[in-house]
């Protein structure tokens, strides 16, 4: 007879946020000093790929990451994961059931695979870790639902426990101590409001200057325009932009959504030394969307487009289907991609399309 194996296999989605996580209240617990809402892009192009496999003959956890080995460092985000997954199978599987495999004595290896730039400001690490906790609960058996499972995505980057879900999510800031009640909840599914497009504007795929982990902080400790967006802006936008969500109001969605992204590049901005994220490209692309909407307002009397940056120059356009072809053309008129259309990918999916320009490939 042989073995048993023990392998699983899952993917998560990236997810583009509307109003920004940025500063972490407890560094070592991923706690956030804003709540936060975001889009899961819920289809194959971008995404991770995560296969966990326990065996007894294995003598470290290891993990290959795009086909490279990379170090698991202990105590960090990937080894706090792991310890926690592990010891949440002894807790509910292992302890319960006496026949049940020690799963959690028995090393691990991971390979993953991201078709994300990586560390590009398209959220791999948030599809990473994503697939890299639910591949675990899968392989360990947990009985966790997905708030349950961001808890623990959110240990390996702060974003990735909003991919737990698909369509609209919110990471609850929380304010216990102990993060217990810092997890993504679903605002709507993906069905609620299937038209909502991404335009994903591939500017750079280079890897960028400051992480997000080390901005934040700094801006944390540095800037005085974080402490008021904590306060007195992130909490109205947050019940906001769940109302326009709920009301499929793409106007008041839009607004939100552009002003969200500027306030965040502006606290960048304001943190000392200044981060700046956005480049000459990032800053046209946002004059192509404002004056777009400057043409839709006057025609049609709503706005067409929703621009939105993170921590890199790359744009996400959200819109509507009806706006989909004049999008991509204004955008690919204005930024040529050189060996168009093969540079071209184009994937329609469940949530939306998405269609990834290389303004500037390398
Ligand atoms: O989860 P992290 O540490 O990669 O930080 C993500 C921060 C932003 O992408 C800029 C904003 C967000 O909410 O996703």
């Amino acid at each position: 007879m042989s073995a048993a194996v023990y392998e699983a296999t899952t993917s998560a989605p990236v997810n583009i946020a509307c109003i920004k996580y940025w500063g972490k209240r407890d560094t070592k617990l991923i706690l956030p000093t804003n709540s936060s809402l975001s889009v899961t892009l819920d289809q194959d192009l971008l995404r991770s790929t995560t296969t966990s496999r326990a065996d007894p003959s294995f003598t470290k956890d290891r993990l290959w990451l795009n086909g490279k080995e990379e170090e698991i460092k202990d105590g960090g985000r990937m080894d706090n994961c792991i310890k926690e997954m592990k010891r949440l199978r002894k807790v509910l599987v292992e302890d319960k059931d006496p026949n049940a495999p020690k799963l959690s004595e028995w090393k691990l290896h991971i390979v993953s695979f991201n078709t994300v730039p990586t560390a590009a400001g398209l959220a791999s690490s948030a599809s990473g870790f994503a697939a890299l906790t639910t591949s675990l609960a899968s392989l360990f058996s947990l009985p966790l639902n997905p708030s349950e499972l961001s808890l623990i995505a959110r240990r390996g980057s702060g974003s990735a426990c909003r991919s737990l879900f698909g369509g609209y999510v919110a990471w609850e800031m929380g304010s216990k101590p102990d993060g217990s009640d810092s997890l993504a909840v679903e605002v709507a599914p993906q069905s609620h409001w299937p038209e909502m497009r991404a335009v994903v504007c591939v500017v750079s795929g280079e890897k960028k200057d400051v992480g997000s982990s080390v901005g934040m902080q700094l801006t944390v400790e540095t800037s005085p325009l974080l402490q008021h967006r904590i306060k007195y802006v992130v909490p109205e936008r947050m019940e906001k932009i769940s109302k326009a969500i709920k009301e499929r109001n793409f106007d008041e969605f839009a607004k939100i959504t552009m002003a969200d992204s500027n306030q965040f590049h502006a606290v960048a901005l304001d943190t000392t030394p200044p981060i700046f994220y956005m480049n000459d490209v990032s800053r046209n692309l946002i004059a192509l969307v404002e004056e777009y909407n400057r043409v839709c307002l006057e025609k049609t009397g709503h706005l067409g487009a929703a621009y939105t940056f993170d921590a890199g120059p790359n744009a996400v356009i959200y819109t509507l289907p009806e706006h989909i072809k004049a999008i991509t053309e204004l955008v690919l008129y204005f930024f040529p991609v050189p060996s168009a259309p093969a540079e071209r990918s184009t994937q329609a999916s469940a949530v939306g399309f998405t269609d990834v320009l290389n303004i500037f490939p390398e």
